[in-house]
């Protein structure tokens, strides 16, 4: 069997994997694995952008407060005042290494989204900030000699023992095996909203790395918050293309079935509500309507605004026969981005000694139960930075591990999700929730074993929090409660725990 020693693995390439490397390729050598290509990840489908406050009209307290507010409760105040406090030195380190962000002269052109209390979203040629970023990493992580790359790369295993993790198993190109040992290892590997059918991901995005983890020993925390997107398109027989926020940032509105404007009815702030409200109000409104969409209206808005900062979402238009300038846009909110997941401490430690997570995969507590647009890429950075800074301070030497064959027999890589699974998930844990539908759920995902792994945590979570908060919505439970101002965490070896805050 052929094996590889390196400093630092980072598995997944989306925008936290690949500024990692390109960090920890300061340090030593660096393999950077993914399961697919460079192009394919999540972080290249991200419209809105990054939030930061890098003008002077903003401040990072102005972003805290907003952030915490939208956590309704479950942040942890100390993780968002690293993210918000060194989030504008990251955007400067990537906009030096040459991404372009939008400026018009000196200033940032900045995009606003819900629950932020400023225009405070830097973005890359508008609404294709993530492929921008992502090309850009890509180009410099290919031509930066300590960094190699494995595509079609899949990790099997996490090898952790006692506690330590000394790198991973994996196949390449479905048939090498491969034993990668390293000093540490960096989950990069994004979150799970493809377990839904109606998802704003691609579909690889099915919760590999928190499965990887929380088999290898790491704790899990969360799981029960999955952000639904309020505006993913709703044609049928079409994918649910994302379209931003940003959008309603420049003023566009949600229509329900009767064509009227419903958002402030539900809140002060109407279109520009944070995600989780504009969600629920949606969902409510195509529950009366008994409609499956409502529409974004996009009529009074300048033609050369739209191409200019939406790109990709006029085009994408276009090709389904809409004209933003002339028809109402069906939209319906669809999975988009997993709150939870593998808990890290603020240098993105987990409680696996050598094994950081960075993005999605992680749970560092900066999103609570509802995270802020556009934190998200955010987090990617600042959290990377931090996770490298501290693994570069392991002097420890590689130990060499003896792996028999059989234990390449971990996770199994599944072709492609069964839609058994996402109707499942879809009808049963999905935006509102019940008790006798998770029950159900769970005992249907049990049976279907290990590839239903990372759908049953999110069911078992949602089934204990009985209350209603932020993303997490449930018909039985409509109220938050003080008593669930706590975080659900999980184990393999332990029953669930439920941990004040
Ligand atoms: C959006 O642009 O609406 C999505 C950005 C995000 O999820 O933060």
């Amino acid at each position: 069997m052929n094996s590889r020693d390196c400093d630092f693995l980072v598995i997944g390439a989306g925008i936290a994997g690949l500024y990692a490397a390109l960090l920890a390729g300061e340090h030593g050598r660096v393999l950077l694995l993914t399961k697919a290509s460079l192009s394919e990840t999540n972080s290249a489908w991200a419209q809105g952008g990054i939030a930061a406050a890098v003008e002077e009209n903003d401040s990072p307290q102005l972003h805290l407060e907003d952030t915490l507010r939208a956590g309704r409760g479950l942040c942890d105040p100390q993780a968002v005042a690293v993210l918000v406090s060194e989030g504008p030195d990251c955007v400067r380190d990537i906009e030096r290494l040459g991404v372009p962000f939008d400026r018009a002269g000196r200033e940032y052109l900045l995009g606003r989204e819900g629950g932020h209390s400023r225009r405070r979203i830097v973005q890359a040629g508008g609404s294709s900030t993530g492929k921008q970023i992502v090309e850009k990493l890509s180009q410099l992580v290919t031509r930066h000699r300590p960094i190699e790359l494995l595509e079609g790369a899949y990790v099997t295993k996490l090898l952790a023992v006692d506690g330590i993790c000394y790198g991973a198993n994996c196949i390449q190109s479905e048939r090498e095996l491969l034993l990668l040992r390293a000093r540490a290892t960096i989950l990069a590997t994004g979150g799970a909203a493809a377990l839904y059918e109606r998802t704003t991901n691609p579909p690889g995005t099915m919760g590999d790395g928190i499965a990887l983890a929380y088999q290898a020993g790491a704790e899990l925390m969360d799981m029960e918050f999955v952000q639904f997107h309020p505006t993913a398109l709703a044609l049928p027989q079409t994918p649910s293309w994302l379209i931003t926020e940003a959008i309603r940032g420049e003023g566009a509105y949600l229509l329900n079935a009767r064509h009227e404007r419903f958002m402030s009815r539900y809140d002060e702030r109407a279109e520009l509500a944070p995600r989780d409200l504009v969600s629920r109000a949606i969902f409510e409104e195509m529950r009366t309507e008994k409609s499956d969409h409502v529409f974004l209206d996009l009529r009074h808005l300048k033609r050369e605004l739209l191409r200019e900062r939406f790109p990709n979402i006029w085009e994408m238009l276009k090709a389904h026969g809409l004209d933003p300038a002339r028809h109402l846009i069906p939209v319906a909110p669809a999975a988009h981005y997993t709150l939870g997941g593998v808990r890290t401490d603020l240098h993105a430690q987990t409680n696996i000694q050598n094994l950081y997570a960075v993005g999605e995969v992680a749970c560092t507590g900066v999103h609570g139960a509802n995270r802020l647009a556009s934190n998200s890429l955010l987090e990617c950075l600042v959290f990377a930075r931090r996770a490298v800074r501290e693994a570069a301070k392991t002097t420890e030497p590689l130990v060499p591990i003896n792996v028999n064959v059989s234990e390449f027999q971990g996770r199994v890589r599944p072709r492609a999700l069964p839609p058994t699974l996402q109707q499942i998930m879809t009808n049963s844990v999905g935006l509102v929730r019940d008790h006798d539908g998770l029950e159900q759920a769970i005992a249907l995902l049990t049976e279907m074993g290990e590839e239903a792994l990372v759908g049953r945590l999110i069911a078992q979570s949602a089934l204990l929090r009985t209350e209603s908060r932020g993303v997490h919505i449930r018909r039985d439970y409509t109220e938050e409660s003080p008593d669930w101002l706590a975080h659900i965490v999980l184990h393999k070896d332990r029953t669930s725990q439920i941990e004040k805050i």
